[in-house]
């Protein structure tokens, strides 16, 4: 009887290790496939897609909600239009709505603002703290009729999909409410490239130098990988603040006569904890558009 059992263990040991080759190689294969989106090699010029560009490439480091499929999304021109009183007087309205995709970052309203950020929404990209906002007016924001792609980003104990990500129920019982919805949430894994981006570029951890990154630095890293050529509106440089005679505007177009630009970004850039790096940023980003077709308006950066 015994040596009977001998060959079924060993075909089911064959047919057990079988399996799991089968299945480290299945779910090795989004690394593989993430390869070319996110650069060949971590050297100087790993970031940026030197390689031949694909149309609608699926990205594996946004799903949707609730299907969990990656988002397919390709543009020649991404017009990224900042939530800075920057855009306030500048009758950038019509040009940026020409452009065949249209971002904007959290719950930045076009609603009375159109002749200075236009009227067209192709994608925003949300943190998981400004979900709430959308959420108090989910008919304008997710209603049918309204095709806006929105990827929301933010940190695995909100956006956890096992029941107690906060965030993430919001945004599944919004999909719910509203299936046509097209929402998409940022995956562990891209959240922590996106860390490792941040260390990569400033040599500082952000986690042990105390500080979050913005919208503004997700919306960056997922336009580069899906737009051909990227135009930013109303997005400061590194030295705005320390120049003479800068324009004071408010922190967001749309809360007037709140803390001028430049003050918060200040104040954050100094809060030994919980704050924004927004200059440290906007430093990686001029060093970015060296090497990528980023353009920005209103005001012009000079870029060498
Ligand atoms: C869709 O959103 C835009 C602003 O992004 C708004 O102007 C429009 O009214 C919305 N449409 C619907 C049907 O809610
Ligand atoms: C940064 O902005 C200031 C103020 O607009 C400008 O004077 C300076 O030339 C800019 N620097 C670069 C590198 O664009």
């Amino acid at each position: 009887i015994v040596w009977l059992w001998k060959p079924l263990i060993a075909t089911s040991l064959i047919v057990a290790v079988s399996l799991f080759v089968v299945m480290v190689n299945y779910s090795e294969k989004p690394y593989i496939l993430l390869q070319p989106v996110f650069g060949q090699t971590f050297s100087s010029h790993w970031m940026f897609s030197k390689q031949p560009y694909k149309a609608f490439k699926p990205h594996l480091g946004y799903v949707s909600i609730p299907k969990q499929e990656p988002l397919k999304l390709h543009c020649e021109l991404c017009s990224i239009v900042s939530s800075s009183g920057q855009m306030l007087g500048q009758g950038a309205g019509p040009q940026i709505d020409r452009s065949p995709c249209i971002w904007r970052m959290n719950n930045a309203p076009t609603r009375g603002f159109e002749h200075d950020v236009g009227r067209q929404t192709t994608l925003r990209v949300v943190s998981h703290t400004s979900v709430p906002l959308l959420l108090q007016k989910p008919q304008y924001f997710f209603g049918q009729g309204n095709d806006t792609i929105y990827v929301v980003w933010g940190p695995l104990r909100n956006m956890r999909k096992d029941g107690k990500g906060i965030v993430y129920n919001m945004l599944r019982q919004a999909a719910e409410n509203y299936p046509h919805a097209r929402i998409y949430v940022t995956t562990e894994d891209r959240m922590n490239y996106c860390d490792m981006v941040f260390k990569k570029e400033t040599g500082k951890d952000r986690i042990q130098s105390g500080s979050y990154l913005s919208t503004g630095w997700f919306t960056l890293i997922l336009a580069m990988d899906m737009c051909k050529e990227i135009h930013i509106y109303g997005m400061i440089n590194d030295t705005y603040c320390k120049t003479e005679g800068y324009r004071k505007v408010p922190y967001h177009y749309y809360e007037a006569g709140s803390r001028d630009e430049c003050a918060e970004y200040l104040l954050h850039e100094s809060a030994p904890y919980g704050g924004h790096r927004f200059i440290t940023e906007k430093s990686v980003f001029a060093k970015w558009a060296k090497t990528h077709a980023i353009k920005f308006f209103n005001p012009p950066w000079q870029l060498s």
